[in-house]
C-alpha cells in the first residue's frame, strides 16, 4: 500500500524528509512559496540519491514521485503525514500550523521539524485537532541519520504519539518520545551546550574553528558514535564503570570549566567563525561536502549497527 508524506516548506530540512521519503517508496507532495523551490529540491535529491540507492531502497521507491502544489489545503490532500519545516519563528510555525489544522482530515498526525519550540506552544490556535500537532524532530541530513525526537503538547494523547512513532518507523526512522516537554527537546539541549562552549572558545582566542573540529572529529565524536556520553563515562572509570568515574572526575564538575552562556554575536566573533570555516572548506562546495558526509554516514551506520546490533530498533532499519 502507497504512503503519501505532505511537507511544508522545502529548505534544508524538508528537503531531507523528501528525500527519505522517496528512498523508502513513499509518494511526496511538497508545498513552499519560494519560486526556486523545486529546482532547488530536484537537485538536492539528485544529490542524496547515491547515498539512499546504498543503503537500499525500498521496492518502487522513485525521485519522479515527488510533486510539488500551490497551497497548504493541495498539500495536505490524501496524506497518512504531514511535516512542517518552515522557519524556525514562533508566530510563523503557530500561523501555518493553525492553517494545516484547520484544512488536514483530524486523524492525520502533523509533525513540525522545530528545534526548539514546545508543542503546546505549537498547537495553541489549532481548533481542529490540536492533539495530533506533534514535535516530531529530526537531524541533518534527515535521509540518513535515524533519530526523530517526538514530543507531545498539552493536548497529545498517548494513542497520537502511539500512531505518530508507527508513522515514522515506516520511514525507517529510530523515534524517541521524550516524556517531558521542554525547549530544545534533548539533542539540541547537547549540541547546543557543546555549540556555546565552542564559540567562547574561538571567542577568547583559544582556538581555531578547524582545531576545535579536531577535537571532536579525532577524540570524542568517534566515541559518542557508538556509545552517547553516558556508556563512554562508564568505559572511562575502568572495571568499576561510572561509580570510579564520579569519584575520580566529580570534584571538576565544581569548577568553572563551562560558560554556557552564549557569547554576544559580535560581528568579529562571525567574522571568524565564518572565515574558519571557510578555510576548513577549502573552496569545497557545501553539496560536495554534504557527498563526503553522506558516503562516510552511510559506512558509520553500518559500523554502529555491526558494533551494536542489539540496539533496539535499528535492526533492519537505517
Ligand atoms: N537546519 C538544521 O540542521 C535543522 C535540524 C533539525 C530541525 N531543523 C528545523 O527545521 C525547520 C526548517 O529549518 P531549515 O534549516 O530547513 O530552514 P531553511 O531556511 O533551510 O528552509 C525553510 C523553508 O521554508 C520555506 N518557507 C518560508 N515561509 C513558508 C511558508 N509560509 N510556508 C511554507 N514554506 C515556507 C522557505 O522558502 C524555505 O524553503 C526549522 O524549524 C528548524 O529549527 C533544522
Amino acid at each position: 500500500m502507497s504512503h503519501q508524506l505532505s511537507v511544508i516548506g522545502t529548505g534544508v530540512i524538508g528537503n531531507g524528509w523528501i528525500a527519505r521519503a522517496l528512498g523508502r517508496g513513499w509518494d511526496v507532495v511538497a508545498f513552499d512559496p519560494d519560486p526556486e523551490a523545486p529546482a532547488r529540491t530536484r537537485a538536492f535529491v539528485d544529490n542524496a540519491w547515491a547515498s539512499l540507492e546504498r543503503l537500499g531502497l525500498a521496492e518502487g521507491a522513485s525521485p519522479e514521485r515527488l510533486t510539488f502544489v500551490d497551497s497548504l489545503e493541495a498539500a495536505v490532500a490524501g496524506a497518512d503525514l504531514i511535516q512542517e519545516n518552515v522557519p524556525e519563528r514562533l508566530p510563523l510555525k503557530q500561523e501555518i500550523l493553525a492553517a494545516l489544522d484547520a484544512v488536514a482530515a483530524p486523524e492525520v498526525v502533523i509533525g513540525s521539524s522545530t528545534s526548539g519550540f514546545k508543542p503546546s506552544d505549537l498547537q495553541q490556535d489549532c481548533t481542529q485537532a490540536p492533539g495530533r500537532v506533534i514535535v516530531a524532530h529530526p537531524f541533518n541530513p534527515v535521509y540518513l541519520l535515524p533519530l526523530v525526537e517526538l514530543v507531545g503538547g498539552d493536548a497529545t494523547r498517548a494513542e497520537h504519539t502511539e500512531h505518530a512513532q508507527a508513522l515514522y518507523q515506516g520511514l525507517a526512522m529510530r523515534p524517541l518520545v521524550v516524556k517531558r516537554e521542554i525547549e530544545g527537546h534533548i539533542a539540541d539541549r547537547l549540541m547546543e551546550a557543546l555549540w556555546r562552549e565552542a564559540l567562547h572558545l574561538v571567542n577568547d582566542g583559544v582556538a581555531t574553528t578547524e582545531e576545535i573540529d579536531a577535537a571532536v572529529v579525532y577524540g570524542c565524536g568517534l566515541r559518542w558514535s557508538l556509545m552517547g556520553t553516558f556508556l563512554t563515562f562508564h568505559l572511562a572509570g575502568g572495571e568499576q564503570g561510572m561509580r570510579h568515574m564520579l569519584e575520580q572526575f566529580g570534584p571538576a564538575l565544581k569548577l568553572p570549566w563551562t560558560k554556557l552562556e552564549a557569547p554576544e554575536l559580535t560581528d568579529e566573533l562571525i567574522d571568524k567563525v565564518v572565515e574558519g570555516c571557510e578555510y576548513q572548506a577549502a573552496g569545497r562546495s557545501v553539496a560536495e561536502l554534504d557527498r563526503r558526509r553522506d558516503d562516510f554516514l552511510v559506512e558509520l551506520l553500518g559500523l554502529v549497527q555491526k558494533y551494536w546490533p542489539e540496539a533496539e530498533g535499528l535492526e533492519g532499519r537505517i
